[in-house]
């Protein structure tokens, strides 16, 4: 294994307790690197008044593959009045730096794999016919367009006068005329069709290459005409390419009502940003939740590897820590992968899964308790603890 650079972003509350943990699973795994830890989060921004420091970016720049714990972000005026008192009235404004590396680096696609263990009491069950009741196995990749749409950050309150009268010239803005222009606020849905391709395209690739035989393309295109038109028309083009997978497209709304229906029918989803960020929240809720939630950004040539909770403020002092350190591990699981090490991938993801199976080492989110240093009287694992079981197991 050629020895790596990776950047190691722990940021605020519960991600400087869980970044470590998977490195710790990495070194026992085998994979060799040199860690280089970089600044990012709320303690930037209240120092200088910059949560996404220049120097984290370089490095990034330099070495292409970071792991992200976790980051604390507030509303734009409550971040307003944490600043060092040197630094108010500045003019700053606080922004998610988590968002701000998606688009900075163009990490366009991002992937949420929602996989069933077994043995997870946190599992999906459902009542089945005379009463039994089943698990079944959800083994579902979201695809989710990162950079553009509701996200993409093009938004004002009281528009200037550009904006407002472009709108304007729309038909459908008559409803809006009258509306003081203070009062209004808009948030744009911007699709492009290169993106849109290519967030369906990985889609296709990632499911050809792992054997799954079908792509949902999940929007709103009955509503949301011309941005989810956009995808649904570019997957039935890339389909051309795939003929032997299936291409299924569901409304987001729909697809949510249904999702503890037949969950395990979907393979591959793919939908735009905030689409994908809700249907992969949906899919992770029937697989352990946040603790198990892991996903990646990829970018041409840049891979930034995250758990999907925050960071989990309640919890972030607790001594010793109980949060469980899974979604984190998967996180730097799916690094592995995209770097190209499947087969150390491959052994912790199952060192994992024999630790869930077993049970004896579960942390608190997993035995469905409170949160709190009671839980550990309680039965729960604390993180370290789940973290050696995993160690133990490779
Ligand atoms: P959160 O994900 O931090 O925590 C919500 C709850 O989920 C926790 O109180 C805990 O009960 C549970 N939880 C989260 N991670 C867990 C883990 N590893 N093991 C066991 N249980 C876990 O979301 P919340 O409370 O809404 O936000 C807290 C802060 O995190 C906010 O400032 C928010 O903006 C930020 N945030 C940052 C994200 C990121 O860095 N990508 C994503 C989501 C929220
Ligand atoms: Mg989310």
């Amino acid at each position: 294994m050629a020895r790596r650079t990776v950047v190691v972003m722990p940021g605020d509350g519960i991600g400087k307790v869980v970044a470590p943990e998977a490195l710790r699973v990495l070194e026992a795994a085998g994979f060799e690197a040199d860690w280089i830890e970089a600044d990012i989060g709320w303690d930037l921004w209240i120092r200088e008044g910059n949560p996404l420091p220049d120097r984290t970016v370089e490095l990034i720049d330099r070495h292409k593959v970071a792991l992200f714990g976790a980051i604390t972000s507030k509303p734009k005026d409550a971040a307003a009045r944490e600043l060092a008192p040197e630094l108010r009235d500045k003019g700053l404004v606080y922004y998610s730096p988590i968002v701000g590396l998606r688009q900075r680096f163009d990490l366009d696609v991002s992937i949420r794999p929602c996989i069933t263990f077994p043995g997870n009491p946190l599992n999906f069950i459902r009542r089945g016919p005379g009463g039994t009741v089943e698990e079944p196995r959800v083994n579902a990749v979201v695809f989710r367009q990162n950079t553009e749409g509701l996200y993409g950050g093009v938004e004002w309150t009281n528009p200037p006068d550009q904006v407002w009268d472009a709108l304007n010239t729309h038909p459908k803005f008559k409803a809006f005329r009258e509306v003081p222009r203070e009062d209004l606020a808009v948030s744009t849905r911007i699709l492009t069709r290169a993106k849109c391709r290519r967030i369906i395209e990985e889609g296709f690739a990632y499911a050809d290459r792992h054997g799954y035989t079908n792509v949902t393309v999940c929007e709103k295109p009955n509503v949301i005409r011309e941005t989810s038109g956009m995808m649904l028309a570019e997957a039935h083009k890339v389909h051309e390419r795939f003929p032997h997978i299936q291409l299924w497209d569901t409304n987001i709304d729909a697809q949510m009502m249904w999702l503890t229906k037949n969950p395990e029918d979907y393979g591959v989803v793919v939908a735009s940003n905030m689409f994908g960020d809700i249907i992969s929240d949906g899919f992770a809720g029937l697989v352990g939740g946040l603790g198990f939630a892991a996903s990646a950004n990829i970018g041409r040539d840049v891979g930034i590897f995250e758990p999907t909770h925050g960071s989990a403020p309640k919890y972030a002092e607790l001594e010793p820590s109980i949060v469980n350190p899974i979604a984190m591990v998967l996180s730097a699981v799916l690094m592995l992968e995209w770097l190209g090490e499947a087969a150390c991938a491959e052994r912790i993801r199952t060192a994992v899964a024999a630790v869930v199976a077993e049970g004896r080492v579960r942390t608190y989110d997993m035995l469905k308790l409170r949160g709190g240093a009671q839980a550990i009287a309680q039965g729960a694992a604390t993180t370290s603890q789940m973290t050696d079981a995993i160690i133990e197991k490779l």
